[in-house]
């Protein structure tokens, strides 16, 4: 037979993720045409010029080609090279050997020792699972979750479409909580109740809650009280968390400071509310989206479920080794006194503070324009701006007239979920700072003449 459309599910007919959509096909066409493109639609960092960190690619490329290791030593630091034996012994056959299902056991302790030097907490090696970038620990969770169409997934608006799509794809209720963008996007107790009673009387039974934390789109980061109030509120309606937290270290104004759900849990002795929690290679400064590294946390779950989730994660074997291998580098960066220490320290550095400083030229430069107003980017990499247009148009046929005039490709509000009646896009931080300027610039003078 010949496969047809109307023979799909309507599941995936229906699953959309606007961040790849038919904006971005179309600057793809423009290129081709010769035009100059400036993709600020997706948290690709190093496809926007940003280099790898060399103490990772260093090690990646040992522990992928061993024979290095004899023949050319001497192109190493001694940490490097210490390392990847390390990991090549702990991996017991290699990167072209199948690993555990939850990943290579010496990864996953290294990731547990993270985790308790991050947040001082005890954490177990065994409740981590190592997954192809965090999308793929985040649809193992909501495939857990999602048992019947009536269940419900809450999920901030806006959000990232991972949640939104892989909701659709599992069948099951995406249940909107509204940031507030009056207020920083502040997420309140308000909201999330009002939220969560809308779902009941529709007869959605809401199963879990999902935080991004730092935000993206919203770039908003969540406080400690914040993030205890999501914990009592998980509680009281006995719901599951999922923690996404895979923009830990993108975090920029002065005296902020990254919370995990992890940590606050533990101080509040809860065992009652199920945990999951996603990190990522892609993000932070290391921006190793092509890696596909990434890692679960699970907290408070049965081990019968436990049991179902490394099930779930053995129907595809294990996560890519290479992934594997660069999230061993991420939770285990060379330390004070290592040979690769300083480099290090002086790639992280440079890369996070030139984001810092465009995520201010960015916002400011945006609120200059009249019909626009952006928050402070306090975290991740992201601004959503939300944007005065004329009467019936709407923010896709404005993102498509803004590519057009000025080869600038940003996401439309709509892939993200907006307060109805307002439209905004999406754009990253990630053009080198140059050229974050000229976006400003072009984008400026665009909007005055789109209004
Ligand atoms: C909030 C959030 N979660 C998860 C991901 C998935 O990243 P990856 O699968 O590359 O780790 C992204 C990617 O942009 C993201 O923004």
């Amino acid at each position: 037979m010949t496969i047809q459309l109307k023979d799909l599910g309507r599941a995936v007919l229906e699953t959309e993720y606007a961040v790849r959509g038919p904006i971005v096909a179309r600057a793809q066409e423009l290129e081709r045409e010769g035009r100059e493109i400036i993709y600020c639609n997706i948290g690709n960092p190093q496809a926007l010029e940003q280099k790898p960190i060399t103490y990772l690619r260093q090690v990646l490329a040992l522990a992928q080609y061993p024979a290095l290791l004899e023949q050319a030593a001497n192109l190493f630091p001694s940490d490097v090279l210490e390392t990847a034996k390390a990991l090549l012994k702990g991996s017991r056959h290699g990167l072209g050997a199948y690993s555990e299902s939850k990943g290579i056991r010496f990864i996953r302790e290294a990731v547990a020792q993270f985790i308790h030097e991050r947040d001082g907490i005890p954490t177990d090696p065994e409740a981590i699972y190592l997954t192809d970038g965090a999308s793929k620990g985040v649809q193992t969770a909501l495939r857990i979750l999602i048992s019947d169409p009536s269940d419900g997934i809450m999920i901030p608006i806006p959000q990232y479409p991972l949640y939104s799509a892989t909701i659709t794809l599992y069948e099951g209720k995406q249940v909107n909580y509204y940031l507030d963008e009056q207020h920083n996007w502040k997420l309140s107790k308000a909201m999330l109740e009002m939220s969560l009673q809308e779902a009941k009387r529709y007869g959605v039974k809401v199963k879990a809650i999902c935080v991004i934390n730092p935000g993206n789109p919203t770039g908003n980061l969540l406080d400690h009280d914040n993030i205890a109030m999501v914990i009592d509120f998980a509680k009281a309606h006995n719901l599951a968390i999922l923690a996404d937290e895979v923009y830990q270290e993108n975090v920029y104004l002065p005296g902020d400071k990254f919370t995990s759900f992890a940590k606050v849990m533990h101080e509040k002795h809860e065992k009652d509310v199920s945990l999951f929690s996603f990190h990522s290679c892609s993000k932070g400064f290391l921006g190793e989206c092509g890696q596909r590294g990434g890692y679960m946390e699970i907290r408070n779950i049965p081990a019968d479920v436990v049991a179902q989730i490394t099930k779930l994660q053995s129907v595809s074997l294990c996560s890519n080794l290479t992934g594997q291998v660069a999230t061993y580098c991420m939770v285990r960066p060379p330390k004070p006194g290592e040979p690769s220490h300083d480099l290090y320290v002086q790639e992280r550095d440079g890369i996070l503070n030139e984001m810092k400083k465009r995520a201010v030229i960015l916002a400011e430069g945006l609120n200059q324009v009249p019909g626009v107003q952006c928050n402070v980017v306090a975290g991740a990499m992201y601004a959503f701006p939300r944007i005065q247009i004329p009467e019936g148009r709407t923010d896709a046929e404005y993102c498509l007239s803004l590519l057009e005039a000025t080869g600038i490709c940003v996401v439309p509000g709509t892939g993200f979920g907006q307060v109805p009646g307002t439209a905004h896009f999406r754009t990253t931080i990630l053009p080198p700072t140059h050229q974050m300027r000229e976006v400003v610039e072009r984008f400026k003078t665009f909007h005055v003449n789109y209004r």
